[in-house]
């Protein structure tokens, strides 16, 4: 092999030797190339200790350089050296202007990286490092510069031309039929927040003023035919805009807010400074095609990006170890804005499901990275669930640390302190230390160590002294690169429950309190208790570890049924359920009929029955652990044994349960008109979930139920449930005709035809993957969108464990093969397809073998991106 990528480290940080006060950018937008002309008012950082005047552009190997010049003075090519992805000068003056003029080629760009075309409309993305693809430039967070872009292009086809800040000036040049747009944004930003955006776009608007009174217009752009689609991201935007105000004391700043709807694009959505870059898929919204689903994540992705404006791009990350700074903090923003909005229990069991299930297996992985890693060969091989999920359960965990007072102190010190700057995780822990008086030298080290910690809990009883006393043990497995682990901060909240399943009233006045455990084992004593208590540990998932406390299945029942706490409440269904299906599983290896344990049934019974609960949480409560969560749990997978066991678990459920199930479906029938609102979400989903129960049976009568439903929705939400449950039943003329017939029906809505390939993608019958294949070839189809291969490709190897896992291999080998052939062409999206293969150290000895395999073939396929190269290799190391 040729040269391997080296790796970069955060202790080899160094402040920049150049700044970019001044920015002036014109892109002139042509069919075959793109000519950009870049402008840069340059001097010496002050702050820089390099000995050498040397200047080192960024800039990809893809750009063509046609002119650089320096104070005027064009250089010739001895002037400069071009590597790789640098382009050095070895001297130049103090303070200097630099102009640069390149050529790109948007149209050929596959990797959506830089300028490129969605389907016939430009568009950027920058972030991480994607703006050396456009120009030469110092491509990091902490040069920041103020920027000014014009965007010329032919007049008839790329109407609309947008860029960052405010427009300032317009003019056309009628008899070439081009026209142009001169965008300025006052606000000193790092090139990962550029955004340029051209084409023949409709959109909607809204004005908006702010708690202090200022006038902002809100713009939402996409392409003519979903113009009626952008209503639910307006109100979610707005929605978002007020709560940043009462909550964070934080308002917007520039007089235009923008977002773009893009088809083709890698990730769910771009915070660039006053124009937002979306997936279609987290912008879109009607009833008749987004489920409810979609709508709250459209909701919760358009608020994100919003609140990025403020923790992202005010104060943005000194370098992008850092990254979790931004995108930990907005995650957590964005999940307390959705509780908000939401249910705030349901929200909560939706984000640890997350956690638990993906970021866990993540941490056991061969690509486990503390929060702030500290090296990377590529960085968008970073924006990961530990980097989002578990930065923001670091950020929460300061939040119970400190209180909502003190931590709403401490984030307005952070955001003031710093604002304009690009500054690190250490920054804000050290804003909420000042405003707290709390030493959180310890806490630290939820930033610099991977894994997830086991918290081991045991206790002890004296009825004659009446003390109580709690042992906590942490520990935490080794991860690549970290062999030992110090002890962590652990806020652990408990409450305890009396034997008549009321809380306690613990010496704090309340009914909860926050055990800080520090040390590997601590012991905490309560006085004064009458009887033995049940604790109610890690109320509302305080920490991200793993609870290893064994109870009974009676104890589960008790807790199920009488924990104050919503979270563990639904976390006792969910033990109890992991238990009992851990006995089917046992009793399916060993030969035996599978007998499911009443307790479950009479659980779930107890819970159906009680009318006073929050349906949304009877649904949550209802659902079985998923194939993946039991997967996430096992020492050594049993791909097989497990959807088994779960298939069984969920038709035994289905067949003593079925009159109750069958009550409450037709009780929940709807009664208005479809709305994406909290209330009625919660009678959907569980009517849904009745329904899925119901179909388990396989019964002619519940198939026609699902059918009915199928064809009477006025939403999509229903029609897709029932669509999947009657595509996976064992009934296949029925599933075949209603795939066709869903596709007939949506054939011209990309998003929903996006769900049809989901659907078939998640099929656990045998034949999926052949089906899968025939599907690649479909009109449907296109390798080079990543929605598409998100919903096809990327749901088989993720979602469908059976078929994806078959022990032939088959499986292994169809994946290696995308990601061989998508290398190249789509570095991020081939980089992110491997997850699944690099989990093989979880599964049997043949399937090690198999997966292995795949792996070095892809290592030796050829010449492979940084992003698949560094995942590969980690994973074989
Ligand atoms: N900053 C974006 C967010 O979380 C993430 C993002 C969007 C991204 N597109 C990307 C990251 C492309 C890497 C590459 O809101
Ligand atoms: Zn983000």
């Amino acid at each position: 092999m040729a040269e391997q990528p080296q790796a970069i480290y955060l202790k080899d940080y160094q402040v920049p030797a150049y700044l970019i006060d001044e920015t002036e950018l014109h892109f002139s937008l042509g069919e075959d190339h793109t000519e950009v002309r870049s402008v840069l008012k340059m001097r010496r950082n002050p702050e820089s200790t390099a000995s050498s005047a040397a200047l080192e552009l960024h800039g990809h190997e893809s750009l063509e350089l046609c002119r650089l010049a320096i104070d005027g003075r064009e250089l010739g090519a001895g002037d400069y050296r071009r590597e790789d992805e640098t382009l050095g000068i070895d001297q130049v003056p103090e303070a200097f202007t630099l102009e640069c003029l390149t050529r790109i080629r948007p149209r050929d760009n596959t990797a959506l990286e830089g300028l490129y075309l969605s389907d016939g409309m430009y568009c950027t993305q920058c972030e991480a490092e994607g703006f050396r693809r456009i120009t030469f430039y110092l491509d990091r967070p902490d040069v920041m510069s103020v920027f000014t872009t014009t965007v010329e292009a032919d007049a008839a086809r790329y109407p609309v031309l947008l860029s960052n800040g405010n427009p300032v000036a317009r003019g056309s040049d009628e008899d070439k039929g081009r026209h142009w747009v001169t965008w300025q944004d006052p606000f000193p930003k790092p090139a990962y927040l550029f955004a340029l955006v051209a084409g023949d776009l409709a959109h909607i608007e809204r004005p908006y003023s702010t708690a202090s009174g200022r006038e902002v217009m809100l713009r939402i752009y996409a392409e003519r035919k979903d113009l009626d689609k952008l209503d639910h991201a307006m109100d979610s935007l707005v929605k978002a805009m007020r709560w940043d105000e009462e909550v964070y004391g934080r308002e917007y700043d520039l007089d235009i807010y923008m977002i773009v709807a893009v088809d083709f694009f890698n990730m769910g959505a771009m915070e660039n400074k006053g124009l937002n870059i979306f997936n279609t898929s987290c912008v879109l919204a009607s009833p008749e095609t987004t489920t409810d689903g979609a709508f709250q994540r459209v909701e919760g992705v358009v608020a994100h990006e919003y609140f990025h404006n403020w923790s992202g791009n005010r104060v943005t990350c000194r370098d992008w170890f850092q990254l979790s700074l931004k995108e930990g903090f907005t995650v957590f923003r964005d999940a307390e804005f959705s509780a908000d909005m939401n249910s705030r229990t349901v929200k909560r069991v939706e984000d640890v499901t997350l956690l638990r299930t993906a970021q866990f297996a993540e941490d056991a992985g061969p690509m486990a990275h503390p929060v702030r890693p500290a090296s990377f060969i590529e960085i968008s091989n970073f924006y990961t669930l530990t980097v989002y999920e578990k930065g923001a359960e670091v950020v929460r965990m300061i939040h119970t640390l400190l209180g909502p007072e003190l931590f709403r102190k401490g984030s307005d010190l952070y955001f003031e302190r710093h604002d304009g700057q690009a500054v690190t995780t250490d920054d804000f822990v050290r804003a909420m230390e000042e405003v707290s008086g709390r030493d959180l030298t310890q806490f630290r080290r939820w930033y610099d160590q991977a894994g997830t910690p086991r918290l081991e809990v045991s206790d002890d009883y004296d009825a004659d002294s009446g003390r109580y006393r709690l042992h906590l043990a942490q520990s935490c497995p080794a991860t690549p690169g970290q062999e030992q682990k110090l002890p962590f901060h652990i806020p652990v909240t408990l409450g305890l429950l009396g034997p008549d399943g009321r809380d306690l009233i613990l010496d704090n006045g309340d009914t909860s309190c926050v055990l800080e455990l520090t040390d590997s084992s601590q012991t905490f004593t309560f006085e004064g208790i009458a009887a033995r208590p049940v604790p109610s540990l890690l109320r509302g998932f305080s920490a991200p570890v793993k609870l290893q406390y064994p109870l009974d299945r009676q104890t589960l029942v008790f807790l199920m049924s009488h924990d104050s706490d919503g979270f563990n409440r639904w976390d006792a269904g969910q033990r109890l359920a992991i238990d009992v299906i851990g006995e089917l599983m046992a009793q399916h290896n060993a030969g035996e009929p599978m007998r499911l344990d009443a307790a479950l049934t009479d659980a779930f019974a107890a819970v159906l029955d009680d009318e006073s609960l929050d349906p949304a949480m009877v649904a949550k409560v209802l659902t079985l652990p998923s194939e993946a969560y039991l997967s996430e749990l096992a020492d050594c997978i049993d791909v097989d044994a497990i959807h088994a066991a779960r298939q069984f678990a969920k038709k035994a459920l289905a067949q003593a349960l079925a009159e109750r199930f069958e009550r409450r479906y037709r009780a929940l029938a709807p009664q208005q008109a479809y709305a994406p609102d909290a209330a009625q979400v919660a009678r959907r989903s569980l009517r849904n979930l009745c329904l899925s129960y119901l179909v388990a049976l396989e019964t002619p009568e519940y198939l026609a139920l699902a059918q009915a439903q199928y064809d009477s929705a006025d939403n999509m939400t229903d029609r897709q449930s029932a669509l999947s449950l009657i595509a996976h039943s064992g009934a296949t003329d029925a599933a075949a005709a209603v795939l066709d017939d869903f596709y007939r029906r949506y054939a011209d809505q990309t998003l929903v035809v996006n769900q049809w390939l989901s659907v078939q993608a998640g099929d656990p019958r045998p034949g999926a993957l052949d089906r899968v294949k025939e599907l690649m070839q479909h009109e449907a189809f296109d390798l080079r969108n990543p929605n598409k291969v998100r919903s096809l490709i990327s749901v088989f190897c993720n979602l469908n464990a059976v078929n994806f896992h078959a022990a032939d291999g088959s499986g292994y080998d169809f994946l290696a093969e995308r990601i061989i052939d998508m290398n190249r062409r789509n570095p991020q999206m081939a980089s992110r397809l491997l997850t699944p293969l690099t989990r093989w150290r979880k599964y049997d000895a043949a399937r090690q073998a198999l997966m292995q395999s795949q792996l070095r073939r892809i290592l030796d396929s050829g010449e492979l991106s940084k992003d698949v190269y560094e995942v590969v290799s980690k994973s074989l190391a």
